[in-house]
């Protein structure tokens, strides 16, 4: 199959990576060109294990193409996917301005029969909005307007392209359906077709969802503080019955990235505008907004009420591990938070402090995890990076006098840190 995808970021290309590793001929478009000359040498704008390699396999292989151009992209493509992004708005809806400037592009090169998918996280009608833009260009409707919304996780993306659990269709025809079942039977089993407004929303109701099993967590968490219970084991047991499952069920300092905060806003929003009020959606994000201040407490609470001075060691930046994404990440308001209370703050996390420093002013890092520690008067853990969960307990206690660790993503045992004479908090759970 040839595939034109537009939009080189994570969605756009990791899909058309995997795409090209089955076989598919892809060719990825962007109208930013220097992302495409680094892309085409094999340079890649993120931070994806594993992304690297795939992508210059692939153009070794002569499988893979990279190109600003638009009639070169799709003269021989069957499939034309859009990837590009569809930020938030001041007021939480989706910004399609590049969604729609896609659509024309595609219209003004529609040369023969396509069928033209959005993978886009777009709010419901959006399939129905690109059909008319491009008939509105062509003046005919031989083409097909598909949906296909991506689930992959940023950190593992490969692996769950390549895994998919499924792969859900919102098609309008017979040719569609059976183009968009061929590229994804390499995949998956399990394919759900349905309409293309069906489809658009199960992307938002499975992110929302996720996000609601983590506030609820989280909620659960704080009361456990309350009652003496450990949330970890409450999570456990609760994980047990298959109709809940043992995933998505850390507690710690909420969710952050640049999924779930906008679609659950964009959810919200969908609603608001057929005059619905998603009031469980509404609560999960204010539950979220609070947690990520639960560690500030924390550490306010070991040193008395006053951080003022205290050196605090912060142990990863990004909003989760094996990424260098840091939208919406919780350190983003925690550290101007703690400056804000006095606290002297140097941070730890190689991948993301460059993105770091972009959006936190003054953020000082360092390059060596246990020369970040040394000397400090705390040290607060924010994204579980294997480094992280490995670190050298014994060593701490001889660089830490304090001994004081305040852990937003509950990766140690508070039994084995009190035993070793560590003061430690951490979310939901006994200290
Ligand atoms: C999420 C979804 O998991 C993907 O299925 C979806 O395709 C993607 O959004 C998207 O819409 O593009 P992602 O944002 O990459 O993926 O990251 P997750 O691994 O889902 O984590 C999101 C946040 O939730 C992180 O901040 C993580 O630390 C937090 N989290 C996750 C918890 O606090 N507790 C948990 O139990 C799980």
């Amino acid at each position: 199959m040839n595939i034109c995808v537009i939009g080189t970021g994570y969605v756009g290309l990791v899909s058309g990576v995997c795409f090209s590793d089955a076989g598919n001929k892809v060719t990825c478009l962007d109208i930013d060109a220097q992302k495409v000359e680094n892309l085409k040498n094999g340079i890649i704008p993120i931070y994806e294990p594993g992304l690297t390699e795939l992508v210059e396999k692939n153009i070794n292989e002569g499988r893979l193409f990279f190109t600003t151009d638009y009639a070169e992209g799709m003269s021989d493509a069957d499939l034309v996917i859009i990837a590009v992004g569809t930020p938030p708005k001041e007021n939480g809806e989706a910004n399609l301005q590049y969604i729609e400037a896609a659509a024309r592009s595609i219209a003004e090169h529609l040369n023969d029969y396509k069928v033209i998918v959005t993978k886009s996280t777009v709010p419901v009608g959006t399939g129905a909005m690109i059909k008319g833009v491009i008939k509105e260009v062509v003046g005919h409707d031989e083409f097909d307007v598909a949906s296909n919304p991506e689930f992959l996780r940023e950190g593992s993306a490969i692996h769950d392209t390549v895994n998919m659990e499924r792969a859900v269709i919102g098609v309008e025809s017979e040719k569609a359906e059976a183009i968009l079942k061929e590229l994804h039977a390499p995949f998956t089993k399990n394919i759900v077709v349905t309409n293309i407004e069906t489809s658009e929303m199960i992307k938002y109701a499975s992110n929302a969802f996720l996000a609601t099993k983590i506030s609820f967590i989280n909620e659960v968490a704080n009361v456990c503080e309350l009652v003496g219970a450990d949330v970890t084991k409450v999570a456990e047991g609760m994980g047990y019955d298959p109709r809940i499952g043992p995933q998505f069920l850390n507690a710690g300092i909420g969710y952050g990235g640049s999924c779930f905060p906008k679609d659950t806003s964009a959810l919200v929003k969908i609603a608001d505008q057929v005059g619905y009020d998603f009031k469980i959606v509404k609560d999960v994000e204010a539950v979220n907004g609070l947690q990520r201040f639960k560690v500030v407490d924390k550490l306010v609470e070991a040193f008395n009420g006053d951080l003022k001075d205290k050196k605090i060691a912060v142990l990863g930046l990004a909003f989760k591990p094996n990424t260098d994404d840091m939208r919406d990440a919780p350190s983003v308001d925690v550290i101007p938070k703690l400056q804000e209370l006095g606290a002297d703050i140097l941070a730890y996390d190689r991948i993301a402090e460059k993105n770091a420093k972009a959006l936190i002013p003054n953020l000082r890092t360092g390059d060596d995890l246990y020369e970040v520690i040394q000397n400090s008067d705390a040290i607060l853990i924010l994204t579980e990076w294997d480094e992280v969960r490995e670190l050298d307990l014994e060593k701490v206690s001889k660089l830490v006098e304090s001994k004081v660790i305040v852990d937003g993503r509950n990766i140690f045992d508070p039994a084995h840190m009190e035993e070793n004479g560590f003061y430690y908090a951490s979310i939901g759970r006994k200290t």
